[in-house]
C-alpha cells in the first residue's frame, strides 16, 4: 500500500512537472509581443557563461547563405571588459550600464555572398551583413524566451571594439548587443500600415 501511495505521490510530481514547465515556456507570438529594445536595466543581476553559450547555441540555427555561417561574437561578461565596452558606445552607456553581458558582433568578410573568393553578385557582403542581423534576430527572440532582454546598438566605436577584443581584419564589426533584466516598462513602438510596406499581386 505504502509503495502505490509512494507511486502516486512521484507520478503527481512529474505531471506537475510537465505542465508547469508547458506554461512557463512562452510561445512565439509571446516572444514577439514582449520583446522591446530595453534601456534600463535591473542592476546587481547576473547571467552565467551557462546561460549566454546556450543562447549563442539556439542563435547557431539561423539560416545563412550556402550555410557559411558567418556570424562571430565577443562577449563581455568579466567586469574589466564590459566596463571598456561602455565607454564605446556612446550615449548607449547610461541605457546599458546595468546590463551584465555586452556582446559584439561580427561577420567574416568574403564568406557570404562569395565563390571562390568571387563575389557571385552586386550584393557581395551585404550577404554577411544580412546573415548577421538574421543570427541577430534569434539572438534576441531566444534572449526573451529565456527571460532576458536586449539592445540592439549600433552606436558604437567599432575600431575601438576591433582593437579591445583583438578582431581579426577579415571581419566587418556591427552591432553591440546588451543582455539583461528589464527594469523599464517599454512603450511598443507604432508599426507602419501593413499595406505600406507589403504589396500582394
Ligand atoms: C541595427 C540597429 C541599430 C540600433 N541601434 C540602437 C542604438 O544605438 N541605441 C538604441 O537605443 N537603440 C538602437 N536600436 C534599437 C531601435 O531603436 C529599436 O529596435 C526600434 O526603435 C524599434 O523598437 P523595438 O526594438 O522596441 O521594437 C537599434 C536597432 C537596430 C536593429
Amino acid at each position: 500500500m505504502n509503495r502505490i501511495l509512494a507511486f502516486c505521490f512521484l507520478a503527481t510530481l512529474l505531471l506537475a512537472g510537465c505542465v508547469s514547465n508547458q506554461t512557463s515556456t512562452p510561445t512565439l507570438d509571446e516572444v514577439f509581443a514582449s520583446r522591446r529594445s530595453i534601456r534600463a536595466y535591473e542592476a546587481g543581476r547576473t547571467i552565467s557563461e551557462a546561460e549566454v553559450r546556450e543562447l549563442l547555441t539556439a542563435t547557431q540555427n539561423a539560416p545563412s547563405w550556402a550555410n557559411m555561417q558567418p556570424s562571430k561574437y565577443y562577449v563581455a561578461i568579466g567586469q574589466e571588459k564590459r566596463e571598456a565596452v561602455l565607454e564605446l558606445i556612446g550615449g548607449n552607456k547610461e541605457r546599458v550600464i546595468n546590463a551584465p553581458v555586452l556582446i559584439v558582433s561580427t561577420f567574416e568578410t568574403g564568406k557570404s555572398g562569395f565563390f571562390r573568393d568571387q563575389p557571385v553578385d552586386a550584393t557581395g557582403d551585404l550577404w554577411g551583413a544580412y546573415d548577421n542581423g538574421l543570427s541577430n534576430a534569434y539572438l534576441i527572440l531566444k534572449a526573451r524566451a529565456m527571460g532576458f532582454d536586449t539592445l540592439i546598438m549600433g552606436m558604437r566605436n567599432a575600431e575601438e571594439l576591433r582593437a579591445l577584443f583583438e578582431i581579426p581584419e577579415k571581419e566587418t564589426v556591427l552591432a553591440v548587443i546588451a543582455l539583461g533584466y528589464r527594469a523599464e516598462d517599454p512603450n511598443t513602438p507604432v508599426h507602419r500600415p501593413l499595406d505600406e510596406v507589403v504589396k500582394f499581386y
